[in-house]
């Protein structure tokens, strides 16, 4: 099983190229099964969550070659309308073929995808939406069986701005008949690039990145060919690398998707400097503590929520991180406690007692956010840590260790 063995408290420099981003990539690759057709996606990141996808659109029928960044999708092929569990349990996202099956053929199987390292996940948003359109969703040993002659369009509210949710329910919206309003919608950039792509394609998509999208159903899509966006996530978890070790640039990624995570920084005392598609961070001496809340977009991303306690670990005071999306994502607590963090857990409070400095020592990644919280302990231990488990940050980091390197950390990846 691999690990990652780091020699940290080397200050980092240089530059890192960031990645198309796996939350964008994940329903593009979905939505391209409502094409007749062949769609390109470039920019698409190497990750074992895109690999999995590709799986599942194989299973499906759907032609995928993928070479060099460049994915190709033929939909015209689908003749499977059935998403295994054992495939559907490794990746919450696979759930996103529901909407596009579900739209384009009047019928789907998706197994319900397991909980993950921090819990149930549910996908109540999902199926209601789908109901609210029409499907009759039943469950048959552990699988949610839609079906549905043609989706009707109707008003679809969302209790809480689910990502996923919204992504499915306004790719099962474009096909449907009529139109489909979609309230309490989430805000993300990657729900704004899939309505943007959608709209390429010949759907009629209104109101994007606002709380309210308003879809008239057409009958068919046509192909497209677009760039990734930027994974602002793997952006912003380097960005905290600098603001701790040193000056570093963050090359192709869109500052504008990171304002909050900015404000935080230049709050704990780190430089920085932005372009049109880059980021120039100084890291911040001392690091002041500052408190973050987690707020879906434009909020401060629970994406960055483990990176964030990472940061404060050492800072010169204690801090409040608290998670309002997922309660009880904080399973990367007690590891960064093993490299010498003081950092208590209540609810779904972290309050974290800055210290000197941490000490390497061997600690285990439990989930991708996790694993990069523990990266970035590492980076600033002094000492030798050894990661286990890094298959978790091998579903949402490209070539991390590489990067890493580029910026002067000494990462190996050992596989024994
Ligand atoms: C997406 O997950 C991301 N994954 C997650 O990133 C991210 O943490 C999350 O959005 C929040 O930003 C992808 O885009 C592939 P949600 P998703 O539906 O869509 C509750 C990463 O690290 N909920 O917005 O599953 C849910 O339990 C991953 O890259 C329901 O109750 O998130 C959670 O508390 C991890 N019922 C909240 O909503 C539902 O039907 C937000 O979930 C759906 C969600």
């Amino acid at each position: 099983m691999d690990r990652l063995v780091v020699k940290g408290d080397r200050p980092l420099s240089g530059s890192v190229e960031i990645s198309g981003a796996k939350n964008a990539v994940l329903p593009l690759m979905t939505a391209a099964l409502m094409v007749n057709g062949e769609t390109t996606l470039k920019r698409v990141p190497n990750l074992k969550d895109t690999r999995t996808m590709i799986r599942l659109l194989d299973i499906v029928g759907a032609g995928v070659s993928f070479d060099a960044g460049e994915m190709k999708i033929d939909g015209s092929t689908v003749n499977n309308l059935e998403a295994p569990y054992d495939l559907v349990k490794t990746m919450r996202a696979s759930f996103y073929i529901l909407g596009p099956l579900l739209a384009r053929f009047g019928k789907v199987k998706v197994s319900l995808p397991g909980g993950c390292a921090w819990g149930p996940r549910p996908v109540d948003f999902h199926l209601k939406g789908l109901e609210k359109l029409g499907a009759k969703i039943t469950l048959e040993e552990g699988y949610i069986l839609a079906e549905a002659d043609r989706l009707i369009g109707n008003k679809v509210s969302f209790d809480f701005p689910s990502v996923g949710a919204t992504g499915n329910i306004v790719m099962a919206g474009v096909l449907a008949k009529g139109e489909t309003v979609i309230e309490n919608a989430a805000r993300e950039p990657e729900i704004v690039q899939l309505c943007d792509a959608l709209n390429t394609m010949g759907a009629i998509i209104d109101g994007i990145s606002t709380d309210k999208i308003i879809i008239q159903g057409v009958e068919e899509l046509q192909s497209t060919d677009l760039d990734v966006i930027p994974d602002r996530i793997e952006a912003g978890t380097y960005l905290i690398a600098g603001a701790a070790m040193g000056e570093i640039t963050v090359n192709y990624c869109n500052p504008n998707h990171l304002n909050v995570l900015i404000e935080k920084l230049i709050e704990a005392g780190a430089k920085i400097d932005t372009s049109k598609n880059s980021i120039t961070i100084k890291k911040a001496n001392p690091i002041n503590p500052v408190d973050v809340t987690t707020e879906v977009y434009p909020g401060f991303p629970t994406d960055l929520q483990a990176q964030w306690i990472a940061l404060m670990a050492i800072a010169s005071g204690s801090s409040v991180v608290k998670d309002t999306v997922y309660h009880d994502r904080f399973t990367h607590i007690p590891e960064l406690n093993r490299l010498g963090a003081n950092i208590e857990l209540r609810e779904n409070m972290a309050i974290i007692n800055g210290v000197d400095h941490l000490i390497g020592a061997p600690v285990m990644s439990t989930d991708i956010r996790a694993s990069a919280a523990l990266i970035l302990g590492a980076i600033m231990a002094r000492g030798k840590t050894d990661i286990s488990r890094i298959y978790h940050i091998d579903r949402g980091y490209e070539f991390i260790e590489k990067k890493f390197q580029a910026l002067g950390v000494d990462i190996v990846r050992k596989n024994d």
